[in-house]
């Protein structure tokens, strides 16, 4: 693969290092891959980093281990998703010919239900790795490096609003990494998240969006009007328009749903919490609080609204019958090394 990464002069450290990443919330979606081998997306996105949703991950490479290790969220891991973290490994590295790792990851939040925790996973393994490898990466090669995880983690990379750029080649990723819009401080918002279920998602991203792009007879109309809606999203958020920026992350979600919904078979991530949900904002809306709502590939429901309308907006989600839990997210930082329980910010 052709990438914007620098060719790598590996000097491990065998010391851990440590990183934290937050995890983000498109609010113009990503979904569909242009190649699925390279982890390319077949559309922009705009996300913004949340708070809340925290992953820590340490990294060590360490000489006398025969193979990788994982241990998340307290337990010890194989199969797929250690597949898919030595598989990452092996792309930083790329020569294959490395020391073998032991990760240890930790989520403040249900690891994958759709709360987005591959995007902070992989954004905080990319830091780990940069700091363990001493690669030196800018923020454009660690969100190229992220997106080789996860498409979503090449957002995290950055605080705040993030952009996420789609390029046009099928076998190059010099086009494909994220790149911040605003910061953390840029604008005070709230985004709730009600959530329904704890249990791990059926279909995963990857095998959702390659079945909606084969079967769904809208997937071509999906592609061709991201580009409008990504324009927008930008100018919304320059403006600081709360509607605009609401009604736009309404649209793009339920345009991305309905796409999923549209593939053979079927793609439906909802349960019945999540549908009466979207009626409890939509009539929380009627009668004059802006709310606005978003979801991932799970039956999570996130919820866009201002702090003074925080309370509110929580109370009603509250009522909602199914809804386990609600996690209350500001604007969120960027993936950072954590050293001495300090978060050192790698600026490149
Ligand atoms: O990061 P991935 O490849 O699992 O895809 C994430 C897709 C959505 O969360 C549904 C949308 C997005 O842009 O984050």
């Amino acid at each position: 693969m052709n990438s914007k990464r620098k060719k790598i002069i590996a000097d491990f450290t065998q010391n851990p290092v440590t990183a934290q990443a937050y995890a983000n919330i498109a609010l113009i979606k990503y979904w569909g891959k242009r190649s699925v081998e390279l982890n390319l997306p077949a559309v922009g996105s705009i996300s913004l980093t949340l708070d809340a949703l925290k992953t820590t991950t340490t990294l060590q490479f360490d000489e006398s281990l025969e193979s990788d290790t994982l241990h998340l969220d307290h337990r010890n891991v194989a199969g797929k998703p250690l597949e898919r973290i030595t598989q990452f490994l092996d792309t930083a590295v790329q020569t294959g010919d490395r020391p073998k790792a032991k990760i240890v990851s930790s989520n403040s939040f249900p690891t994958g239900a759709g709360l987005a925790s591959s995007a902070s996973g992989f954004a905080a393994l990319a830091v780990a790795v940069n700091e363990a490898m001493n690669l030196h990466l800018t923020k454009e090669e660690l969100s190229i490096l992220a997106r080789q995880g996860s498409g979503s983690a090449a957002r995290s990379i950055y605080g705040g609003f993030a952009e996420m750029m789609c390029g046009t080649s099928l076998d190059d990723d010099q086009d494909d990494f994220a790149i911040q819009l605003e910061d953390e401080s840029y604008w005070d918002l709230r985004l709730l998240i009600a959530v329904t279920s704890t249990d791990k998602k059926e279909t995963g991203s990857t095998e959702g969006m390659v079945r909606t792009a084969k079967s769904s007879p809208f997937y071509t109309g999906w592609v061709e009007s991201q580009q409008a809606d990504l324009d927008e999203m930008r100018r919304a958020i320059k403006k600081k328009n709360f509607a605009k920026v609401g009604e736009l992350t309404e649209h793009s979600c339920f345009k991305m749903h309905g796409l999923a919904m549209s593939g053979r078979p079927p793609l439906l991530y909802w349960n019945g919490a999540t549908t009466e949900m979207i009626h409890t904002i939509w009539n929380l809306r009627t009668k004059g609080t802006a709310a606005y709502i978003t979801m991932d590939a799970g039956p999570q429901v996130k919820v866009l609204c201002q702090p003074g309308n925080s309370e509110l907006v929580k109370q009603a989600m509250l009522s909602v019958k199914g809804v386990k839990q609600i996690i209350e997210a500001k604007p969120g930082p960027g993936a950072a090394i954590v050293t001495d329980n300090q978060i050192k910010v790698k600026n490149s």
